[in-house]
Protein backbone atom coordinates (compact mmCIF):
# COMPACT_ATOMS: atom_id res chain seq x y z
CA UNK A 1 0.00 0.00 0.00
CA UNK A 2 1.49 3.55 -0.96
CA UNK A 3 2.28 5.69 2.01
CA UNK A 4 -0.97 7.87 3.47
CA UNK A 5 -0.38 11.56 3.01
CA UNK A 6 -3.51 13.02 3.51
CA UNK A 7 -6.48 11.60 6.09
CA UNK A 8 -10.19 12.64 5.90
CA UNK A 9 -12.38 12.52 8.26
CA UNK A 10 -16.14 12.82 8.81
CA UNK A 11 -19.17 12.12 10.96
CA UNK A 12 -22.28 10.63 10.10
CA UNK A 13 -25.70 9.24 12.09
CA UNK A 14 -26.67 11.00 14.61
CA UNK A 15 -24.43 13.28 16.49
CA UNK A 16 -22.78 12.37 19.39
CA UNK A 17 -21.06 14.24 22.47
CA UNK A 18 -17.27 13.35 21.74
CA UNK A 19 -17.73 13.76 18.17
CA UNK A 20 -15.64 16.92 18.28
CA UNK A 21 -13.06 16.00 20.68
CA UNK A 22 -12.84 12.85 18.44
CA UNK A 23 -12.22 14.97 15.08
CA UNK A 24 -9.74 17.47 17.18
CA UNK A 25 -8.02 13.87 18.08
CA UNK A 26 -7.75 12.73 14.37
CA UNK A 27 -6.32 16.26 13.14
CA UNK A 28 -3.75 16.17 16.17
CA UNK A 29 -2.48 12.79 15.38
CA UNK A 30 -2.30 13.45 11.92
CA UNK A 31 -0.46 17.07 12.60
CA UNK A 32 1.72 15.17 14.80
CA UNK A 33 2.72 12.39 12.44
CA UNK A 34 3.46 15.35 9.67
CA UNK A 35 0.75 14.56 7.33
CA UNK A 36 -2.34 15.87 6.33
CA UNK A 37 -5.87 16.26 7.36
CA UNK A 38 -9.07 17.26 6.14
CA UNK A 39 -12.51 17.46 7.30
CA UNK A 40 -15.69 16.21 5.42
CA UNK A 41 -19.10 17.91 6.02
CA UNK A 42 -22.27 16.43 6.20
CA UNK A 43 -20.91 12.55 6.43
CA UNK A 44 -21.02 10.68 3.04
CA UNK A 45 -23.38 13.62 1.50
CA UNK A 46 -20.00 15.92 1.60
CA UNK A 47 -18.01 13.36 0.57
CA UNK A 48 -20.29 12.77 -2.53
CA UNK A 49 -19.97 16.58 -3.48
CA UNK A 50 -16.21 17.56 -2.55
CA UNK A 51 -17.80 18.93 0.47
CA UNK A 52 -14.07 19.04 2.31
CA UNK A 53 -12.07 21.64 4.87
CA UNK A 54 -8.06 21.20 5.06
CA UNK A 55 -7.57 21.28 9.11
CA UNK A 56 -4.41 21.65 10.88
CA UNK A 57 -3.91 21.51 14.77
CA UNK A 58 -5.10 25.16 15.17
CA UNK A 59 -8.55 24.29 13.15
CA UNK A 60 -9.34 22.03 15.92
CA UNK A 61 -8.98 24.83 19.06
CA UNK A 62 -11.60 25.11 21.48
CA UNK A 63 -13.86 22.07 20.76
CA UNK A 64 -12.92 19.21 22.45
CA UNK A 65 -15.91 20.39 25.39
CA UNK A 66 -18.82 21.28 22.59
CA UNK A 67 -21.46 18.62 21.90
CA UNK A 68 -22.85 17.73 18.39
CA UNK A 69 -20.03 17.67 15.35
CA UNK A 70 -18.76 21.33 13.76
CA UNK A 71 -18.33 19.22 10.75
CA UNK A 72 -22.08 18.56 10.44
CA UNK A 73 -23.60 15.40 10.10
CA UNK A 74 -26.10 13.53 7.76
CA UNK A 75 -27.56 9.62 6.85
CA UNK A 76 -26.86 10.08 3.23
CA UNK A 77 -29.23 7.96 0.81
CA UNK A 78 -26.98 9.00 -2.20
CA UNK A 79 -24.14 6.93 -0.79
CA UNK A 80 -25.95 3.91 -0.71
CA UNK A 81 -26.04 3.64 -4.40
CA UNK A 82 -23.16 2.68 -6.70
CA UNK A 83 -22.75 5.78 -8.31
CA UNK A 84 -22.95 7.87 -5.22
CA UNK A 85 -19.69 6.11 -4.05
CA UNK A 86 -18.56 6.28 -7.62
CA UNK A 87 -18.38 10.15 -7.17
CA UNK A 88 -17.03 10.17 -3.63
CA UNK A 89 -14.12 8.64 -5.03
CA UNK A 90 -13.51 10.89 -7.50
CA UNK A 91 -13.80 13.85 -5.18
CA UNK A 92 -11.44 11.88 -2.62
CA UNK A 93 -8.85 11.25 -5.38
CA UNK A 94 -8.97 15.21 -6.45
CA UNK A 95 -8.64 16.29 -2.94
CA UNK A 96 -5.55 14.30 -2.63
CA UNK A 97 -7.34 12.66 0.22
CA UNK A 98 -6.07 8.80 0.58
CA UNK A 99 -7.92 7.23 4.08
CA UNK A 100 -10.62 7.48 5.67
CA UNK A 101 -11.49 7.74 9.52
CA UNK A 102 -15.80 7.66 9.72
CA UNK A 103 -16.78 8.27 13.46
CA UNK A 104 -20.72 6.97 13.78
CA UNK A 105 -22.60 4.23 14.70
CA UNK A 106 -23.35 0.55 12.03
CA UNK A 107 -24.65 2.90 9.22
CA UNK A 108 -21.93 4.86 9.05
CA UNK A 109 -19.87 1.67 9.07
CA UNK A 110 -21.76 -0.33 7.16
CA UNK A 111 -20.93 2.70 4.52
CA UNK A 112 -17.31 2.49 4.92
CA UNK A 113 -17.14 -1.06 4.51
CA UNK A 114 -18.86 -1.53 0.89
CA UNK A 115 -16.85 1.55 0.52
CA UNK A 116 -13.71 -0.03 1.44
CA UNK A 117 -14.51 -3.08 -0.72
CA UNK A 118 -15.03 -1.22 -4.16
CA UNK A 119 -12.22 0.96 -4.16
CA UNK A 120 -9.53 -0.94 -1.81
CA UNK A 121 -9.55 2.22 0.10
CA UNK A 122 -8.46 2.01 3.81
CA UNK A 123 -11.09 3.30 6.28
CA UNK A 124 -11.04 3.35 10.30
CA UNK A 125 -14.07 3.28 12.06
CA UNK A 126 -14.66 5.32 15.82
CA UNK A 127 -17.96 4.70 17.30
CA UNK A 128 -20.25 7.37 18.36
CA UNK A 129 -23.84 7.01 19.02
CA UNK A 130 -25.20 7.55 22.50
CA UNK A 131 -26.71 4.45 21.99
CA UNK A 132 -23.91 2.11 22.92
CA UNK A 133 -25.41 -0.56 20.49
CA UNK A 134 -22.10 -1.26 18.86
CA UNK A 135 -20.07 -4.56 19.14
CA UNK A 136 -16.30 -4.41 19.79
CA UNK A 137 -16.20 -1.86 22.26
CA UNK A 138 -17.74 -1.24 26.29
CA UNK A 139 -18.47 2.37 25.83
CA UNK A 140 -19.75 3.97 22.29
CA UNK A 141 -18.70 7.88 22.23
CA UNK A 142 -21.47 10.21 23.71
CA UNK A 143 -23.11 7.14 26.01
CA UNK A 144 -21.42 8.14 29.31
CA UNK A 145 -22.65 11.98 28.37
CA UNK A 146 -26.10 10.34 27.82
CA UNK A 147 -25.85 8.94 30.96
CA UNK A 148 -24.99 11.73 32.78
CA UNK A 149 -27.66 13.86 31.47
CA UNK A 150 -30.47 12.01 32.18
CA UNK A 151 -29.36 10.98 35.47
CA UNK A 152 -29.12 14.86 36.17
CA UNK A 153 -32.84 15.59 34.37
CA UNK A 154 -34.41 12.10 36.28
CA UNK A 155 -33.54 13.27 39.82
CA UNK A 156 -35.21 16.73 39.26
CA UNK A 157 -38.37 14.90 37.78
CA UNK A 158 -38.19 12.85 41.44
CA UNK A 159 -38.31 15.87 43.05
CA UNK A 160 -41.94 16.80 41.28
CA UNK A 161 -42.60 12.69 41.74
CA UNK A 162 -42.16 12.89 45.61
CA UNK A 163 -43.69 16.31 46.29
CA UNK A 164 -46.85 14.82 44.39
CA UNK A 165 -46.72 11.12 45.04
CA UNK A 166 -46.68 10.64 41.95
CA UNK A 167 -45.60 8.14 39.37
CA UNK A 168 -43.65 9.20 36.20
CA UNK A 169 -43.26 7.02 33.07
CA UNK A 170 -39.85 8.26 31.76
CA UNK A 171 -39.28 7.22 28.19
CA UNK A 172 -35.58 7.71 27.34
CA UNK A 173 -33.55 7.13 23.80
CA UNK A 174 -31.46 3.96 22.87
CA UNK A 175 -33.17 3.03 19.48
CA UNK A 176 -33.67 -1.07 19.80
CA UNK A 177 -31.22 -1.45 22.54
CA UNK A 178 -32.02 -0.92 26.72
CA UNK A 179 -28.69 0.28 27.47
CA UNK A 180 -29.51 3.78 28.73
CA UNK A 181 -32.31 3.06 30.43
CA UNK A 182 -31.02 0.25 32.20
CA UNK A 183 -27.88 2.31 33.45
CA UNK A 184 -30.19 5.76 34.26
CA UNK A 185 -32.39 3.10 35.55
CA UNK A 186 -30.25 2.31 38.07
CA UNK A 187 -28.36 5.10 38.33
CA UNK A 188 -31.55 7.46 39.33
CA UNK A 189 -33.27 3.98 41.65
CA UNK A 190 -36.03 4.03 39.63
CA UNK A 191 -38.33 1.51 40.81
CA UNK A 192 -39.11 -0.37 37.38
CA UNK A 193 -36.98 -0.18 34.08
CA UNK A 194 -38.79 -1.54 30.61
CA UNK A 195 -35.91 -2.82 28.47
CA UNK A 196 -36.24 -4.44 24.62
CA UNK A 197 -34.36 -7.32 25.80
CA UNK A 198 -36.02 -8.29 28.94
CA UNK A 199 -40.20 -8.70 28.09
CA UNK A 200 -41.77 -7.85 31.86
CA UNK A 201 -45.00 -7.96 30.72
CA UNK A 202 -47.70 -5.90 31.68
CA UNK A 203 -49.28 -8.06 34.69
CA UNK A 204 -45.80 -7.80 36.67
CA UNK A 205 -44.70 -4.22 36.26
CA UNK A 206 -48.60 -3.73 37.47
CA UNK A 207 -47.96 -6.13 39.99
CA UNK A 208 -44.34 -4.75 40.82
CA UNK A 209 -46.12 -1.24 41.66
CA UNK A 210 -49.02 -2.79 43.48
CA UNK A 211 -45.72 -3.74 45.73
CA UNK A 212 -44.42 -0.65 45.46
CA UNK A 213 -47.25 1.39 47.13
CA UNK A 214 -47.88 -1.63 49.51
CA UNK A 215 -43.86 -1.62 50.73
CA UNK A 216 -44.93 2.62 51.96
CA UNK A 217 -43.35 4.00 48.55
CA UNK A 218 -45.21 7.27 47.60
CA UNK A 219 -43.88 7.67 44.58
CA UNK A 220 -42.20 6.19 41.61
CA UNK A 221 -40.34 6.75 38.54
CA UNK A 222 -40.26 3.80 35.93
CA UNK A 223 -37.54 3.98 33.18
CA UNK A 224 -38.69 2.72 30.16
CA UNK A 225 -36.15 2.49 26.67
CA UNK A 226 -37.94 3.71 23.38
CA UNK A 227 -37.20 0.34 21.83
CA UNK A 228 -39.21 -1.80 24.79
CA UNK A 229 -41.43 -4.26 23.40
CA UNK A 230 -44.01 -4.39 26.32
CA UNK A 231 -46.51 -3.68 23.86
CA UNK A 232 -47.75 -0.36 24.97
CA UNK A 233 -46.12 3.58 24.38
CA UNK A 234 -45.28 5.40 27.57
CA UNK A 235 -48.79 7.04 26.60
CA UNK A 236 -50.87 4.18 26.85
CA UNK A 237 -48.76 2.74 29.61
CA UNK A 238 -50.21 5.53 31.81
CA UNK A 239 -53.60 5.04 30.91
CA UNK A 240 -53.23 1.51 31.47
CA UNK A 241 -51.85 1.76 35.51
CA UNK A 242 -54.47 4.60 35.62
CA UNK A 243 -57.04 2.20 34.87
CA UNK A 244 -55.78 -0.92 37.04
CA UNK A 245 -54.09 1.05 39.69
CA UNK A 246 -56.38 4.35 40.41
CA UNK A 247 -54.20 4.99 43.51
CA UNK A 248 -51.55 6.10 41.31
CA UNK A 249 -51.42 9.40 39.39
CA UNK A 250 -49.64 9.35 36.84
CA UNK A 251 -47.41 10.97 34.37
CA UNK A 252 -44.90 10.94 30.86
CA UNK A 253 -41.91 12.21 30.22
CA UNK A 254 -40.70 11.69 26.89
CA UNK A 255 -37.14 12.88 27.14
CA UNK A 256 -36.32 13.08 23.35
CA UNK A 257 -33.00 14.89 21.57
CA UNK A 258 -31.99 16.72 24.86
CA UNK A 259 -30.01 13.62 25.76
CA UNK A 260 -27.93 13.89 22.52
CA UNK A 261 -26.54 17.56 22.91
CA UNK A 262 -24.04 19.21 25.38
CA UNK A 263 -20.63 19.09 26.70
CA UNK A 264 -19.16 15.68 26.85
CA UNK A 265 -18.24 14.41 30.16
CA UNK A 266 -14.53 13.77 30.85
CA UNK A 267 -14.82 10.25 30.03
CA UNK A 268 -16.20 10.99 26.54
CA UNK A 269 -13.41 13.15 25.45
CA UNK A 270 -10.46 11.09 26.89
CA UNK A 271 -12.23 7.75 25.27
CA UNK A 272 -12.61 10.20 21.58
CA UNK A 273 -8.56 11.35 22.24
CA UNK A 274 -7.57 7.68 22.94
CA UNK A 275 -9.81 6.68 19.78
CA UNK A 276 -8.47 9.35 17.97
CA UNK A 277 -4.72 8.60 18.30
CA UNK A 278 -5.62 4.95 17.53
CA UNK A 279 -7.35 5.23 14.31
CA UNK A 280 -4.88 7.39 12.64
CA UNK A 281 -1.77 5.47 14.11
CA UNK A 282 -3.47 2.23 12.48
CA UNK A 283 -3.78 3.79 9.17
CA UNK A 284 -0.33 4.48 9.06
CA UNK A 285 0.59 1.26 9.91
CA UNK A 286 -1.21 -0.43 7.43
CA UNK A 287 -4.32 -1.46 8.97
CA UNK A 288 -8.05 -0.74 7.29
CA UNK A 289 -11.47 -2.21 7.65
CA UNK A 290 -11.50 -2.04 11.65
CA UNK A 291 -13.09 -0.04 14.19
CA UNK A 292 -11.08 1.29 17.43
CA UNK A 293 -13.07 0.23 20.69
CA UNK A 294 -12.45 0.17 24.33
CA UNK A 295 -12.42 -3.29 25.72
CA UNK A 296 -10.65 -4.17 29.03
CA UNK A 297 -9.83 -0.19 29.42
CA UNK A 298 -7.29 -0.99 26.07
CA UNK A 299 -8.16 0.91 22.78
CA UNK A 300 -8.58 -2.13 20.22
CA UNK A 301 -9.35 -3.26 17.06
CA UNK A 302 -12.19 -5.30 15.81
CA UNK A 303 -13.01 -6.11 12.42
CA UNK A 304 -16.11 -3.53 11.23
CA UNK A 305 -17.50 -6.49 9.80
CA UNK A 306 -17.69 -8.09 13.71
CA UNK A 307 -18.66 -4.66 14.80
CA UNK A 308 -22.06 -4.51 12.44
CA UNK A 309 -22.85 -7.88 12.87
CA UNK A 310 -21.62 -8.75 16.27
CA UNK A 311 -24.36 -7.74 19.36
CA UNK A 312 -23.66 -5.33 22.15
CA UNK A 313 -25.07 -7.68 25.07
CA UNK A 314 -27.10 -5.99 27.84
CA UNK A 315 -25.32 -6.50 31.20
CA UNK A 316 -27.34 -9.17 32.76
CA UNK A 317 -25.63 -8.69 36.02
CA UNK A 318 -27.25 -5.32 36.15
CA UNK A 319 -30.51 -6.44 35.55
CA UNK A 320 -30.82 -8.32 38.92
CA UNK A 321 -28.89 -5.80 40.72
CA UNK A 322 -31.86 -3.04 39.32
CA UNK A 323 -34.11 -5.65 40.97
CA UNK A 324 -32.49 -6.50 43.95
CA UNK A 325 -32.68 -2.45 44.88
CA UNK A 326 -36.14 -1.85 43.74
CA UNK A 327 -37.08 -4.57 46.93
O1 LIG B 1 -28.96 6.68 17.38
C1 LIG B 1 -29.13 7.80 18.18
C2 LIG B 1 -30.58 8.16 18.31
O2 LIG B 1 -30.68 9.32 19.11
C3 LIG B 1 -31.47 7.05 18.87
O3 LIG B 1 -31.37 6.92 20.26
C4 LIG B 1 -32.83 7.49 18.38
O4 LIG B 1 -33.70 6.39 18.25
C5 LIG B 1 -32.52 8.10 17.04
O5 LIG B 1 -31.14 8.44 17.05
C6 LIG B 1 -33.33 9.32 16.69
O6 LIG B 1 -32.98 9.69 15.40
P1 LIG B 1 -33.36 11.10 14.75
O7 LIG B 1 -32.52 12.15 15.40
O8 LIG B 1 -33.06 10.92 13.30
O9 LIG B 1 -34.80 11.32 15.05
Amino acid sequence: MDKIKKIGVLTSGGDAPGMNAAIRAVVRTCAFHEIACAGIYRGYEGMIEGDFIDLNARSVKGIINKGGTFLKSARSNGFRTKEGRQKAHNALKKAGIDALVTIGGDGTFTGAMIFNQEFNFPVIGIPGTIDNDIFGTSHTLGYDTTLNTVVDVIDKIRDTASSHNRLFFVEVMGRDVGHIALNVGVGAGAEEILIPEEDLGLDRLLDSLRRSKESGKSSSIVVVAEGDKIGKNVFELKDYVEEHLPEYEVRVSVLGHMQRGGSPSCFDRVLASRMGVKAVESLLDGKSNFMVGLLSDKIQLTPLEKAIKGQSKINKELIRVSDIMTT
